[in-house]
């Protein structure tokens, strides 16, 4: 695991919202800027109806930065590009449990690479899927938007099921980072927190406005 700043809340920018003909500059400007984690989303144009960046870019971005790559894979099949992922210098892998066959498996190669695994429930996906798979993660993801895009609108019913998530993990006693991803802006961000995130990925939010604009938007974010 690489330095990260210890807070109560993290921001973990998607850089789905990125210039991406300069990404590295736009890592290195969101690090600055106070970002906790780096949030990659992986898209094949398969499992979601969009195409975004494979290994080579997050192993090109890895000299840039030296806060957590925390990388989302919306792909199916999943399961043959965890190493590549895990070699490329991710520290968190996300993977959907309808991207793959057997989704404890995933999860297990994932810690056998070494890294954090986290498991992410579309708005559709119960809570209920963690049942069996609380006591093996570091990470859930709540998609509070159908995952593929980045400016969707938060949808609301997600708040339950992070609260409930929340409840599921304090239970387990277990040290596991509870993040959601899809329309979080000033207006949901504290919603999402009182319900019980500890990670907010933020896209379109954190970098509106251009680089001088970054360091007041994750601010914002985190309510300061
Ligand atoms: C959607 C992605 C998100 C997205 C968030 O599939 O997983 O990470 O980039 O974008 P915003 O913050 O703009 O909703
Ligand atoms: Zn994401």
């Amino acid at each position: 695991m690489t330095a990260e700043t210890p807070t109560l809340v993290r921001i973990a920018p998607s850089i789905l919202s990125a210039d991406f003909a300069a990404l590295g500059q736009e890592v290195r400007a969101i690090e600055a800027a106070g970002a906790d984690w780096v949030h990659i989303d992986v898209m094949d144009g398969h499992f979601v109806p969009n195409l975004t960046i494979g290994p080579a870019v997050v192993k090109a971005l890895r000299p840039h930065s030296t806060l957590p790559f925390d990388v989302h894979l919306m792909i199916s099949p999943v399961d043959g590009f965890l190493d590549a992922f895990a070699a490329a210098g991710a520290d968190i892998i996300t993977v959907h449990p309808e991207a793959g066959p057997h989704i404890h498996r995933s999860v297990q190669h994932i810690k056998s690479l070494g890294k954090q695994a986290g498991v992410s429930l579309n708005p559709a996906t119960p809570a209920k899927m963690l049942d069996y798979l609380i006591d093996e993660i570091d990470l859930v993801l709540v998609m509070s938007v159908n995952p593929g895009f980045g400016g969707q609108s938060f949808i609301t019913s997600q708040l339950r099921k992070i609260e409930a998530v929340r409840k599921m993990i304090d239970k387990s006693g277990r040290d596991i980072r509870l993040e959601v991803d899809g329309g979080i802006d000033a207006n949901t961000a504290p919603q999402a927190i009182a319900a019980g995130a500890d990670v907010l990925v933020a896209g379109t939010a954190t970098f509106k406005g251009g680089p001088d604009a970054y360091a007041g938007n994750i601010r914002r974010l985190r309510g300061a």
